[in-house]
C-alpha cells in the first residue's frame, strides 16, 4: 500500500506543507515571511502567527492540488511540534489536528532540527554513524546519529546560536535581516583585516557565539570612538571567518573520536558559502561523505518534515488529539511529548 504523507511546518516565518508518497516528494509549498520582518530588522513573534493563520490554508490546498491528493488518500499527517516560536507552532498544529480528527487519519509529531538533519536524504541516504552539524536562527549542535532516529547531541553553544550571531553582527553593521545573507555576501568582497578572538576554543564541543558577537560590538565602538569608518566588508569577512572556523576548528574531531562514515550540515546557516566550501577542503584527506542540503532545503520547510514523519510513522510513533506545542523541545526528547 502507498504510504502519503502531508506535512505541515510553521515554526518561524515559513508557512509550508509538503506530500511525500514512499520516497518522492509531490509538493513542497513554502509561504515566506520575511519581507514583512525585514522592516523589524528580525521576526515579530505575534505577526509571525497571524501571518500564519492566513497562510495555513492556501499552502495545505496548494500542495494537495500540486501533487494531485485528495485528504482521503493521505496515510498520517505530520507536523513540527518545537522548537520554534510557540505561537507560530501552535497555527501548524492546531491545522494538523483538524486535518487528523476530521479524516482520521494518524497525527506525528515531528521535531524541527530532525527535520533539518532528514534534508540531507533528499541528497544521499544517511548513514551510520553520523555527525549532524545543526546551525540555524534558533540553535547550534553538534548530533551523532547511529542508526535512524537516535540523535546524541555531543555540543551546543552556551548562548547565542551561530544564525543568531549572524544577524546580531549584521545589525551592529547597518545590514538588512536575514543578516546572514548580507554578510556572506560582503564576506566575498572583504578581508579577515580584523582581528577577533575565538571564544570558548577548549577541547570540548561547546560553543559560545555570544562571546564572537559582543567582541565584533566592542570593535566596532572602539573604532568610531576614535573617529575613524569601520570597512563593514572587511568587518563581514573577519567575523564570518571566525565563526566559521571555530564551528569546523570544534566540530569535525567528532568525526574520528566518533568513527562517522557521513558529515553533514543541517540549518539556515548551512546555505553559507566559506561553510560549504571549507567542509569539502578539511575533509578531503578522510574517508568520509560529506552532504551539504540542497539550498532550497536550507531554509525551513515541510518537505523535511515530512521525511522524518514517513520514518516515525513506521516506528508508530503518534500523537494524541491531546498534544501542545513545545518551543523548547529537545531532539534528545523527540519521543517524549
Ligand atoms: O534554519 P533557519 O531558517 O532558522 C531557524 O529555524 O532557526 O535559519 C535562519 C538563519 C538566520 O539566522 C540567517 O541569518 C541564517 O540562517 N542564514 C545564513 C545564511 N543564510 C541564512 N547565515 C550565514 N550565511 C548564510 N548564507
Amino acid at each position: 500500500m502507498d504510504k502519503i504523507i502531508l506535512a505541515i511546518e510553521s515554526s518561524c516565518d515559513e508557512t509550508s506543507c509538503a506530500i511525500i508518497k514512499n520516497d518522492t516528494l509531490l509538493a513542497n509549498i513554502v509561504s515566506t515571511q520575511i519581507e514583512i520582518h525585514k522592516k523589524y530588522g528580525g521576526v515579530m513573534p505575534e505577526i509571525a502567527s497571524r501571518l500564519h493563520v492566513e497562510n495555513i490554508g492556501v499552502v495545505i490546498k496548494e500542495a494537495l492540488e500540486k501533487a494531485q491528493i485528495s485528504m482521503e488518500e493521505v496515510t498520517a499527517i505530520g507536523v513540527t511540534r518545537g522548537p520554534g516560536l510557540i505561537g507560530a507552532l501552535h497555527v501548524g498544529l492546531q491545522a494538523a489536528k483538524a486535518l487528523s480528527l476530521y479524516y482520521n487519519k494518524p497525527l506525528i509529531p515531528v521535531h524541527h532540527l530532525a527535520g533539518h538533519i532528514y534534508a540531507s536524504e533528499f541528497v544521499s541516504p544517511l548513514k551510520f554513524p553520523l555527525l549532524a552539524i545543526v546551525v540555524s536562527g534558533g540553535n547550534t549542535e553538534l548530533v551523532i546519529m547511529k542508526e535512524h532516529l537516535d540523535f546524541q547531541i555531543i555540543g551546543e553553544t552556551k548562548d547565542d546560536a551561530i544564525g543568531e550571531a549572524f544577524d546580531k553582527v549584521a545589525r551592529v553593521l547597518g545590514l538588512s535581516y536575514p543578516g546572514g545573507v548580507e554578510i556572506d555576501r560582503l564576506f566575498k568582497k572583504g578581508k579577515a583585516n580584523y582581528h577577533l578572538p575565538k571564544p570558548l576554543n577548549d577541547k570540548s564541543y561547546n560553543y559560545s557565539f555570544s562571546g564572537l558577537k559582543t567582541a565584533v560590538i566592542n570593535e566596532v565602538h572602539k573604532i568610531q570612538q576614535n573617529g575613524q569608518k569601520v570597512c563593514i566588508e572587511d568587518m563581514a569577512h573577519s567575523f564570518q571567518k571566525t565563526a566559521i572556523d571555530l564551528l569546523l576548528d570544534k566540530a569535525l574531531p567528532a568525526i574520528d573520536e566518533f568513527h562517522c562514515q557521513q558529515v553533514l550540515l543541517a540549518g539556515g546557516v548551512s546555505a553559507n558559502s566559506y561553510l560549504r566550501s571549507e567542509i569539502i577542503k578539511r575533509t578531503k584527506d578522510k574517508n568520509i561523505e560529506v552532504i551539504l542540503p540542497p539550498l532550497w532545503c536550507t531554509t525551513d520547510n515541510a518537505a523535511m518534515i515530512a521525511k522524518v514523519a514517513t520514518y516515525l510513522y513506521d516506528k508508530k510513533v503518534f500523537a494524541p488529539l491531546s498534544i501542545s506545542a513545545d518551543p523548547c523541545w529537545r531532539l534528545e526528547d523527540f519521543l517524549n511529548f
